[in-house]
């Protein structure tokens, strides 16, 4: 059963030639879906027939949102300690501990309601690809049911072992590593496809973490890294020798930091919500572009440092307080995620592309950033399938 949508106003496709460097869009454009996939997309006066047909009506059709990095496998919130930010109080990794106990306390059914939830929000939303971290549970058993709940949820499941030190090893870092690298991570590895590591004082130093991911690729995983958020120090570098799919945060770089990344095939991944959710300083999105680092956008949805599973949200504060252009925010949230999952079969609507989209109820990609805060998904498919909202609703 073939799907063609027409009358397509803009049409962003992040793929002009095949390959899936930088934005491209097409006006007047028109698609074709077929079997899950996009078998066709050019002009509109040229579009074949098909099966079914859905009129666009001048609205923007996008590929669907690529969230690589969220944690959503926990129990509780934590709205007081945001309110207590806001109050002036400075954000720490300590929270995490909060989450910890209330996600150990809760039932898989809870846990997986929880997060079931959260994956039909950013669906709704246009994230029809998400990457989800274990690191709430933190002893064997409760990391290897958070990543086996994760796996029912996306293919993308990050182990996390190494989020914190929890309490009740405050007193033997070293044996908390060597629980990571060995029982914990056999327990996760075979439900998980990366290993990632919060590398920052008072998470895990470098040594520390070039053990855990060491480990972590011996038993198949591929590594990430939560670097340089709350400070300057060694995570980018760790990131970049690892050879890490992506460095998450680079809230704090160094010009050393930059010319390693721009050097590597290492993406680094920009989590503006959190910069919002914690009032630090935003990264310097120009600097790493101007570097020739590839950078992808991500929500960090989490109880703690960023509770938004509104990527439109993350692409307004790119371009809004990252200085970024609506384009390249929005390749940054879509390609630049698929490239820090090591995806090519999303991200973009090339032909041959998983036929993600989403359709906004507006004519152009830069209304996510010219409307700030403003529901703007008009209708999301995902493998082809209409999995959310619907696409004749009557234009805003
Ligand atoms: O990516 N930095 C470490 N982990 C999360 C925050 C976790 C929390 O505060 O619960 C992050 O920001
Ligand atoms: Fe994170």
């Amino acid at each position: 059963m073939s799907t063609l949508i027409t009358n397509i106003g803009e049409l962003v496709t992040n793929a002009p030639d095949g390959g899936r460097r930088g934005f491209a869009a097409t006006a007047d454009a028109a698609l074709v879906i077929d079997d899950g996939r996009i078998a066709w997309r050019g002009t509109a006066a040229r579009a074949p027939a098909a099966d079914d047909r859905v009129d666009a009506a001048g609205r923007a059709v996008l590929p669907g949102f690529v969230d690589s990095h969220a944690h959503l496998v926990f129990a509780g919130e934590r709205g007081a300690e945001f309110a207590a930010r806001m109050a002036g109080l400075p954000y720490s990794a300590g929270g995490i501990a909060s989450t910890v106990a209330a996600t150990r306390a809760a039932s898989d059914e809870e846990l997986l309601a929880n997060l079931r939830r959260l994956a039909a929000e950013m669906l709704g939303q246009g994230i029809t690809t998400f990457e989800c971290k274990s690191g709430y549970g933190l002893t064997v058993a409760d990391e290897a049911r958070s990543v086996t709940l994760a796996a029912q949820v996306t293919p993308e499941v990050t182990y996390l072992g190494a989020h914190v030190v929890p309490r009740e090893f405050s007193d033997d870092p070293a044996g908390y590593v060597d629980l990571v690298c060995g029982p914990m991570l056999d327990a996760c590895a075979p439900h998980a496809r990366w290993v990632d590591v919060f590398c920052e004082r008072g998470a895990f130093d470098a040594d520390q973490a070039m053990a855990i991911l060491t480990a972590g690729r011996s038993a198949g995983l591929r590594p990430r890294v939560h670097a340089n958020q709350l400070g300057h120090g060694p995570g980018v570098q760790v990131a970049v020798e690892a050879g890490a799919a992506s460095a998450d945060h680079c809230t704090y770089l160094s010009g050393a930091d930059v010319a390693a990344l721009a050097g590597s095939g290492t993406v680094a991944t920009l989590l503006p919500g959190v910069e919002f959710s914690t009032r630090q300083p935003y990264p310097d999105a120009r600097r790493l572009l101007e570097a020739g680092v590839s950078v992808a956008i991500a929500t960090d949805c989490n109880p703690g440092s960023c509770f938004t599973s509104s990527m439109a949200f993350c692409v307004a504060l790119a371009v809004r307080e990252m200085r970024m252009t609506t384009q390249e925010a929005l390749w940054s949230a879509t390609a630049g995620g698929a490239l820090a999952l090591g995806r090519d079969d999303v991200g973009h609507l090339g032909t041959g592309a998983r036929a993600d989209l989403v359709m906004l109820n507006a004519p152009s990609h830069s209304y996510l950033a010219y409307r700030p805060g403003v529901p703007q998904v008009a209708a999301v498919w995902q493998g082809g399938s209409l999995a959310a909202g619907r696409p004749l609703e009557s234009r805003a």
